[in-house]
């Protein structure tokens, strides 16, 4: 994600400005310190407090001049635009959301709002086209079967939420004035790996595969998730 990001802000803003980034539901705010590291102003949305108080300890760990850069609230989402004007960011970071928004369509209007022209959003959900592929590698045929005709599935913790295909957000995203601009697959090999596996010792090797199965077709297409960059008109 970190790297697709990178290439999408590479590509659209100069090289060394500042820019006004919102994370909304950034969880411990892995991306949003990276950002913020980076020399970026972020600013990050967190309903659930448990996550939010693991963001605030990790900003607390960094120094000054960074945590000066970062502002953290917490906020479900949905009154978003009572805290930010229009216009207000240059890139809008929202991952890994989507899977429990019930209806999505006025969130990311709302966040499509809140963007300056040019300016980025960066969604990854769940690819609702490639649903059967996690249980029919795992060998869960019954599983895989019922997954073709279905728009949920069962997450790790256990939740039946959302999945979202590519034809779809790619008319939600043109029809709020951010059409797509560049989309990538995530997880294309790793997404049966368990929660507690070890971080292997050729990671890098792993990261340079799933980078470019991720913008290659058609391993990017049957990814776990899909990372969609939209433009804002
Ligand atoms: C799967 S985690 C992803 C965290 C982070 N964005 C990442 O990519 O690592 C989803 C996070 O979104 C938060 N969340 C879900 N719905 C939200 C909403 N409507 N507004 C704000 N946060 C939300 C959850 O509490 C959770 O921390």
């Amino acid at each position: 994600m970190a790297r697709q990001l990178e290439e999408q802000i590479a590509g659209r803003f100069p090289v060394g400005q500042r820019l006004r980034v919102l994370d909304v539901g950034m969880g411990q705010g892995t991306q949003a310190l990276r950002l913020a590291r980076a020399g970026h102003q972020v600013t990050g949305v967190e309903k659930d407090p448990r996550m939010l108080g693991a963001a605030r300890e990790a900003l607390a760990a960094e120094p000054e001049g960074i945590r000066a850069r970062v502002r953290l609230f917490e906020s479900d989402g949905r009154d978003t635009g009572v805290h930010f004007l229009p216009c207000s960011f240059d890139v809008v970071l929202c991952h890994g959301v989507l899977m429990y928004v019930e209806l999505p369509d006025a969130l990311l209007a709302g966040l499509a709002r809140m963007l300056a022209p040019g300016g980025l959003l960066s969604l990854l959900v769940r690819n609702g086209d490639a649903l059967a592929m996690r249980s029919g590698l795992a060998g869960n045929w019954a599983g895989a079967l019922g997954a073709f005709d279905s728009d949920s599935y069962t997450n790790r913790l256990g939740l039946d939420v959302r999945a979202d295909r590519l034809s779809a957000l790619t008319g939600t995203l043109a029809g709020i004035g951010a059409p797509l601009h560049a989309w990538y697959g995530v997880r294309v090999f790793t997404d049966t790996a368990s929660d507690e596996a070890e971080v292997p010792s050729d990671v890098d090797a792993l990261l340079a595969v799933e980078e470019r199965a991720g913008r290659t077709d058609p391993y990017r297409q049957v990814a776990a998730l899909l990372h969609l960059c939209g433009v804002r008109g």
